[in-house]
């Protein structure tokens, strides 16, 4: 580690970086691009646990429909936008994959060009542990539904973590108890200023950037749009190392004072899906001006699944060595 870290030194620009983070720098362990999401990944073929009008195909099927297609770099997951489906049958097909990999203190930065967007589109960047859930916690990155900006950035816990309504976020907190039991699996949301966070505002924008910083004793959020001037370099450029002591107040930001982390995150994966429906996009569908019925949306109107597809540049993640 001493070694690699007097490596590692000369190639940064001091300046950029706190003493602080000097001594216990984040350093780059993974860099996941275009085709590098086939060895990172596993895509899964599973029931969706939260109702939706989807089937999640394997791999083989998923390159074969190019509902997963990889350049050198450019990673796109999208559902099916070609099928009229029996409203008696399977739902669409779609995609959702699993880092191989788990991750514990950790800062995950996304380069996002194009997110799903569409009547009745419910995706999500997110990291949970999957056994036994919400063991290990649950920490929704980019979410929403139905094209309704902005992003919400979420946690979830068992009984016992619960967040302080005055925090250093620029967002707007909601629940302040993460049990997943309370208010059907509400969680402790926070939504965040921009309306180019989310939706058909982000993509219209070209996308941008959102990142995690997730350690023992606070977990935050930041997402800065394609055209903003404040990206920090290491953001932008995906330097070696990144300090996100530098990136000023993020747009979430969950500490520990109340929810002991040690206890109700563990080591999660990192997820990326993509549902049609199901409990959230379709229990908010009536209310969002989006035509017919969700289900029948999804079942009659493949053509309006076009742009319900995820466009990744990269994603990278940062860890102590
Ligand atoms: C998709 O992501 C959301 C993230 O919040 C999650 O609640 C939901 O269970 C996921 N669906 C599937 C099938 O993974
Ligand atoms: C598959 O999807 C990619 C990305 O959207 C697109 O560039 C490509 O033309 C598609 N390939 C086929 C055979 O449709
Ligand atoms: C919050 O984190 C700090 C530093 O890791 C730790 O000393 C403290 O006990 C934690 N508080 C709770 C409630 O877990």
């Amino acid at each position: 580690m001493k070694f690699f870290n007097s490596l590692v030194f000369p190639l940064l620009t001091l300046s950029t970086i706190t003493f602080a983070s000097l001594l216990r720098p984040y350093v780059l362990t993974n860099t996941i691009a275009g085709l590098g999401f086939f060895a990172h990944f596993d895509w899964q073929a599973i029931d969706d646990p939260t109702h939706g009008r989807v089937t999640y195909v394997d791999q083989k099927t998923a390159i074969q429909q190019n509902l997963t297609y990889a350049s050198y770099d450019s990673f796109v997951l999208r559902t099916d936008s070609k099928t009229v489906l029996d409203p008696a049958g399977p739902g669409r097909n779609s995609v959702r994959i699993r880092s191989k990999r788990t991750y514990e203190t950790h800062v995950a930065v996304f380069d996002v060009r194009h997110m799903p967007q569409g009547c009745g589109t419910w995706p999500a960047i997110w990291e949970t542990k999957e056994v036994n859930w919400p063991d290990g916690g649950e920490i929704d990155i980019l979410e929403g539904v139905n094209d309704q900006t902005p992003n919400s950035a979420t946690i979830h816990t068992r009984a016992g973590c619960t967040m302080p309504e005055t925090r250093l976020q620029t967002g707007t907190s909601g629940q302040l108890d993460c049990d997943w039991l309370v208010n059907f699996n509400t969680g402790c949301g926070v939504k965040f200023p921009e309306k180019t966070s989310y939706g058909p505002d982000f993509n219209a924008n070209g996308g941008g950037w959102f990142a995690i910083e997730r350690t023992d004793d606070h977990i935050s959020v930041w997402f800065w749009d394609r055209q903003d001037k404040t990206v920090p370099r290491d953001v932008k450029w995906g330097t070696l190392l990144v300090d996100p002591k530098k990136w000023g107040i993020p747009s979430a930001h969950f500490p520990n004072t109340s929810c002991d982390f040690t206890q109700f995150f563990q080591e999660n994966h990192i997820i990326i899906n993509l549902t049609l429906c199901g409990d959230w996009a379709g229990n908010a569908y009536g209310a969002t001006g989006c035509p017919s019925t969700c289900i029948d949306h999804v079942n009659s109107s493949p053509e309006a699944f076009t742009e319900a597809y995820f466009d990744i540049g990269s994603i990278r993640i940062y860890e102590h060595l």
